[in-house]
């Protein structure tokens, strides 16, 4: 069984207008989205800025009401939680989130900020806290003298440790890491993704990773799935996705990855080209009338792609079933 499913997730914001404010239309911000996390395994959702990644993680933490769907938590439906079991569940899926200033409270000390979600879940006196919360900061490489200051006496990468020895403190099962490195400096980039690399070798712990870059997802993921306007375009393992690409968005997402190398730049740059020139040319194939993606549809025992029908039912497995 998976530690998570999300099947069919849907969440629309109203948008309001007029003079009596009344709902006029909806933003689709997440829209039929289906994804398993298994445990101790990172789970990447990858895609542009505006294409539902923070949703759909906020809904999975809980922070944002479905529209549509289920979420499963080890087979369970958390909207049927009993205040016991949503209690355990708050616990076991914690969020490090997109922005870390504005995501940790400004006018309180760093032992406050880390020691709150050890108050809401664990009844520890005085002593221990202090002991458990100069732990979670060693964990994150942070020392003894953090513990008295304000989050704004930080540099970003040392708040977004703190948002992680935040999001650690009760031993989660998953945590949602929404952009966890993306508003920091490359070198401090892979400080912090060693972390959450440790942290999940030393406990065991799941990860959604979002981020809008492939090539930072790159090592981290075990399977990743590729989002475009609420939908997901593209699920499958790290080579799937790396190596045979099958959605044309999923190609030109991986074509944009910034190259280090300044030796095939030549050729990196026509490929570049070429891909956006058959962009251009397929994309209203690989979208439906109202410039949706398609289903998903499974091509081999860990890919699945959004394609449109017509090529969908030549590449259709005939497995049922298969995870
Ligand atoms: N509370 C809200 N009310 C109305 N619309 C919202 C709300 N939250 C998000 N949206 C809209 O939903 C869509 C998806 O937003 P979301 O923040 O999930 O995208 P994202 O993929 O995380 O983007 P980014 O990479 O910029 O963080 C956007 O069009 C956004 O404007
Ligand atoms: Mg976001």
């Amino acid at each position: 069984m998976s530690l998570i499913e999300v099947k069919d997730l849907q969440v629309h914001f109203p948008i309001r207008s007029g003079f009596w404010n009344r709902i006029t239309d909806q933003v689709k911000a997440v829209d039929g989205v289906s994804f398993k996390i298994n445990a101790g395994e990172t789970f990447g959702l990858v895609g542009e800025s505006g294409s539902g990644k923070t949703t759909t993680g906020r809904a999975v933490v809980g922070l944002e009401k479905a529209t549509g769907g289920q979420i499963l938590y080890q087979g369970e439906n958390i909207a049927l939680n009993k205040p016991k079991e949503r209690l355990n569940y708050n616990q076991n899926v914690q969020m490090i989130f997109q922005d870390s200033l504005s995501s940790l409270n400004p006018r309180k000390r760093i032992e406050t900020i880390i020691a709150e979600p050890l108050r809401n879940f664990q009844k520890l006196d005085s002593e221990t806290e202090k002991i458990r919360v100069l732990q979670l900061l060693d964990i994150v490489g942070l020392g003894p003298d953090a513990l008295y200051k304000y989050p704004h006496q930080f540099s970003g990468g040392q708040r977004q440790r703190i948002g992680i020895a935040r999001a650690v403190a009760t031993n989660p099962k998953l945590i949602i890491a929404d952009e966890p490195v993306s508003a920091l400096d490359l070198s401090v980039q892979a400080q912090v993704l060693n972390f959450l690399k440790k942290i999940q070798r030393e406990f065991g712990v799941s990860y959604l990773f979002i981020s809008h870059d492939l090539g930072v997802v790159r090592h981290m993921c075990d399977r990743l799935a590729i989002m475009n306007h609420g939908r997901l375009v593209e699920v499958g393992s790290r080579d799937d996705i790396y190596n045979h690409p099958l959605h044309i968005y999923t190609q030109r997402l991986l074509e944009a990855i910034p190259q280090v190398d300044v030796r095939h730049r030549q050729e990196r740059q026509q490929e570049r080209l070429r891909i956006e020139k058959i962009y251009q040319e397929q994309k209203n194939d690989y979208y439906d009338q109202a410039g949706m993606a398609y289903p998903l549809v499974q091509v081999s025992q860990t890919h699945f792609v959004a394609l449109p029908p017509q090529a969908a039912s030549k590449r259709k497995l005939t497995a049922q079933g298969v995870d």
